[in-house]
């Protein structure tokens, strides 16, 4: 299975990934990077895994449908199979979907379907629940709403500040995603 991932940021989801990839959890190949933003920090770590990088955004293009064919396009001359968002910001469109049917998947940083969009973990911690989390999901047009595929709680006490939840909620993060890839893909072809 030729894997790509889709990053908008940092690339810590990225990192843990081609560390799962090193030590033989993830066996499947990465193959592509992809950012929408040219200046993200996630650009850095993949050259640094000697991971092909590509990188174009929706402002050069007329319109979000071209841009999203160009992406589209890339994936399939990469002979890519399975698509894997990690901190990428954006919604994706019909074609994408269509073309990558239950083979594009995202991480999310509460326990869906409580607390979506940008700010999971912030808006977690400030609602003062006791329990958030991390959840990995199949892609739909929706925000953060695609089939639950594994979720994994972490505890809020009362000593935690918002640092202290991030790093709990990143590192889970960085345990859980590898994990899911394997296993997902494994009996793919
Ligand atoms: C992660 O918290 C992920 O759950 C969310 O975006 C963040 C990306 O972080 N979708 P990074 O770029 O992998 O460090």
């Amino acid at each position: 299975m030729r894997i790509a991932i889709l990053a908008s940021g940092t690339g810590s989801n990225f990192e843990a990934i081609m560390k799962a990839k090193q030590k033989g959890i993830v066996t499947d190949d990465i193959c592509l990077l992809f950012s929408d933003q040219k200046q993200a920090p996630v650009l850095e770590k993949a050259k640094k895994y000697g991971i092909p990088t590509v990188s174009f955004s929706p402002s050069e293009f007329a319109s979000k449908e071209l841009y999203e064919k160009q992406l589209r396009e890339l994936l399939l001359s990469q002979k890519i199979g399975f698509v894997v968002l990690a901190g990428y910001m954006r919604i994706l469109g019909s074609g994408m979907l269509e073309t990558y049917a239950n083979r594009i998947i995202n991480i999310h940083p509460s326990l869906l379907p409580s607390f979506p969009g940008r700010h999971g973990i912030k808006d977690a911690f400030t609602y003062g629940v006791k329990v958030t989390g991390v959840t990995i999901h199949y892609v739909d047009d929706g925000v953060d709403t695609g089939p639950i595929i594994a979720q994994k709680a972490v505890e809020i006490n009362p000593y935690d500040t918002l640092e202290t939840l991030e790093i709990k909620i990143h590192s889970t993060e960085h345990a859980l995603y590898p994990q899911v890839i394997a296993e997902l893909t494994k009996n793919m072809n």
